[in-house]
């Protein structure tokens, strides 16, 4: 079965359970985990078993309406302080997509502006909240492909990193939307899809869901980035983000900053993707954004056969990095474009949003 037909992240009902496609499995496996417990569901977003900065928020918000129904309480003061504890131990599985901490804060105000309900009636409305979160990110990814189509046209050479597609989403996916948009439209693109070190989202998942549509796919390793650019090969940089500050600095996997430079210097357009979820007018500049680590053997042994780098060596691995607002050429949200200058626009899109 091809993979665009499962769903990334779903609540079973029925079962009460978080069920999310494993993604690090793929693209070998399709495999699917169903998580109840809130350290499984903390653990499945750590090990990136669920990723992407939107995806990440649904199961936060399935999770916290699963810890919720499970909370034994009559009262509010009873069953307030566990829903808050749930949702900070959730939130502190990642720190830097934005969609996390906006989704869980979502899902705790619904709970504090209810709270002269009873408590079953406050659990329903969690899980009403949640199944929105869902429902609206397919719109809002589809909204945001429309917009990137009209920066595009059929057969252009479009580079991306890491994975901003349907795995990330429920559908369409962010970068990858006009993408596979313009597939339902007969147009077809030349994808070049960074293999996107250390975690490789870039080879295992973005190749694989593009393939999946039927587009010319083909994968580069990060390091390779300069010369097809300089080849005339790459008409457009398509990335997501994980967090875009108020001056419109963007934070999206590590090595999207060197990419933009490049775009740059190449004088090739550089694309930044995300939902309003995804911009956080509360932080200033990028420098404001904290910055993900993780565990040294991601880049000296994962994927390796043997261990790769001397023992005792020194690493560093951030997760992220921020591609500065002046690289950016603009930023594609489900309200419109924002072009420069972005502490203009970006305000711009979100009074269009507060209208609607
Ligand atoms: O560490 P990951 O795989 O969660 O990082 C994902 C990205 O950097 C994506 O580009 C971003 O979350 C946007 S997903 C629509």
């Amino acid at each position: 079965m091809n993979i665009l037909n499962y769903e990334t992240v779903a609540l079973d009902e029925q079962a009460g359970e978080l069920v999310i496609l494993d993604q690090t499995k793929l693209p070998n496996e399709i495999k699917f985990l169903r998580l109840t417990e809130q350290k499984e569901i903390w653990q499945a977003i750590y090990l990136l078993q669920v990723r992407g900065a939107p995806a990440i928020g649904m199961a936060a918000a399935f999770g916290l309406y699963l810890a919720a129904k499970n909370i034994r309480a009559d009262t509010w003061e009873e069953f307030f302080p566990t829903l808050h504890a749930a949702k900070e131990f959730l939130n502190s599985s990642r720190p830097t997509a934005v969609n996390l901490s906006w989704a869980l804060n979502r899902m705790e105000a619904v709970a504090v502006n209810n709270k002269d309900k009873s408590v079953s009636e406050i659990k329903e409305l969690l899980h009403k909240e949640a199944v929105a979160i869902k429902a609206e990110d397919v719109q809002m990814c589809r909204q945001i492909g429309e917009h990137g189509l009209t920066l595009i046209k059929d057969g252009d050479g479009i580079l991306t990193h890491c994975n901003a597609g349907q795995l990330a989403t429920s559908k369409y996916g962010t970068a990858l939307a006009p993408i596979h948009l313009g597939r339902e439209r007969g147009m077809n693109f030349k994808v070049f899809c960074d293999e996107t070190r250390p975690l490789l989202q870039g080879i295992r998942l973005s190749a694989f869901e593009l393939m999946a549509d039927g587009v010319d796919t083909t994968v580069i390793c990060d390091n390779m980035a300069a010369q097809v650019m300089k080849n005339g090969r790459i008409n457009a940089v398509f990335v997501g983000c994980d967090r875009v500050a108020a001056n419109g600095d963007a934070c999206n996997k590590i090595g999207t900053s060197g990419l933009a430079i490049l775009a740059k210097y190449y004088g090739v357009p550089f694309y930044v993707f995300g939902p309003t979820s995804t911009i956080d007018m509360s932080v200033e500049r990028g420098a404001d954004i904290v910055i993900e680590e993780r565990a040294a053997e991601e880049v000296t042994e994962l994927w390796y056969r043997q261990r790769m780098a001397p023992q005792g060596v020194k690493v560093y691995n951030p997760a992220f990095d921020v591609a500065d607002h002046e690289l950016i050429t603009a930023i594609v949200t489900e309200y419109g474009i924002a072009r420069p200058p972005f502490h203009e626009s970006l305000k711009e899109i979100f009074r269009r949003k507060n209208l609607r």
